[in-house]
């Protein structure tokens, strides 16, 4: 199988779920709904639960069991971007080539989704697995793991640096990496280590593994910066030159466009080194490292 056909395949089951999952609802609470539906099924790479697939297919594991925990991760994911494009957060109206929901729908129905769709994921994995025999304290783990990820240790306090830098000139790299390392990285670990810790990866499997994710985190966001200034809005499906316009430190800022690059890249030959207990079966998380750092969307 070539590696587009892999990600396609890992890609589309996802998105299976998600049609399967999303599907309209009529109540008197149906607004909500909508905007959540609207934006978690305006499309996205889905890196994430791709992730989180590739490493249990890895390792042999369950693939319906870590399907559950993909689909969660890309829910909290999408809920993150609902909240960072508010006005009271960076403040766009493009996103995944689509108006925002706050633009499409209003700004109390865009708040309200983002929370709809980070509770749900809970209240998704929770339901499967209440009446599944897989090993409970491994579910345990897993939530644990993604709760700490998406929260103040993780996403969120990664959010909060960020706007708390927004127009300061003296954010230096240590700042800015700690940031990156939890508004982005935190969701993209998280999604590996759920892949890993379902399929029962040893202590050392795991530990390459974190490795791997921690290096393509945060260069997926060095180059999320790179793209927020020399991309092209039509393909990212996002506005280009918001980074400029909310006055953020970024590692283009820092370092410039090509060091920045340098940098991206760098870390993505690490992330690949990471691989090599793996063999040839580290191959297909090997190209997703290139293609992200490759990607113009
Ligand atoms: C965008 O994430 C936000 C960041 C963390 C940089 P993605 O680039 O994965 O967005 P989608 O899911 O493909 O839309
Ligand atoms: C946001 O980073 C990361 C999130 C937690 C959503 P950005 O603000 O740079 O993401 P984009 O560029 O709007 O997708
Ligand atoms: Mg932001
Ligand atoms: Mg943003
Ligand atoms: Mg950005």
């Amino acid at each position: 199988m070539t590696f587009e056909d892999q990600l396609n395949k890992y890609a589309g089951m996802v998105n299976d779920e998600l049609n399967k999952v999303f599907a309209k609802k009529e109540c008197l609470q149906k607004s909500v709904y909508d905007a959540m539906e609207y934006s978690i099924l305006a499309g996205g790479k889905r890196i994430r639960p791709v992730l989180t697939l590739a490493v249990c297919d890895m390792l042999g594991g369950d693939i319906e069991d870590a399907l559950k925990f993909a689909v969660a991760i890309e829910c909290i994911h999408t809920y993150s971007l609902i909240h960072d494009d508010l006005p009271c957060m960076d403040d766009d109206d493009l996103r995944r080539g689509r108006s925002t929901c706050h633009k499409k729908f209003d700004e109390a129905t865009a708040l309200l989704a983002g929370d709809g769709l980070l509770t749900f994921a809970f209240e998704y994995i929770t339901d499967f697995f209440a009446y599944k025999n897989t090993d409970a304290k491994t579910v345990l783990r897993i939530v644990n793991e993604i709760a700490k990820s998406a929260g103040c240790a993780g996403m969120i306090g990664g959010q909060v640096v960020d706007l708390e830098c927004e127009g300061r000139s003296n954010v230096d790299e240590k700042t800015l990496t700690y940031l990156h390392n939890r508004k982005t990285g935190a969701l993209i670990r998280v999604s590996v280590f759920a892949g890993a810790v379902s399929a029962g990866a040893s202590d050392e499997q795991l530990q390459s593994l974190l490795k791997f994710s921690d290096n393509i985190g945060l260069a997926f966001q060095i180059q999320d910066d790179i793209l927020d200034c020399v991309g092209d809005a039509e393909i990212l499906g996002k506005p280009i030159g918001s980074d400029e316009e909310n006055r953020k430190t970024t590692y283009v800022t820092l370092l410039g466009l090509e060091r920045a690059k340098e940098k991206a890249e760098s870390l993505t030959l690490d992330s690949i080194n990471a691989l090599s207990m793996f063999g040839d079966a580290g191959k297909f998380l090997a190209e997703t490292a290139n293609y992200l750092m490759k990607r113009k969307s």
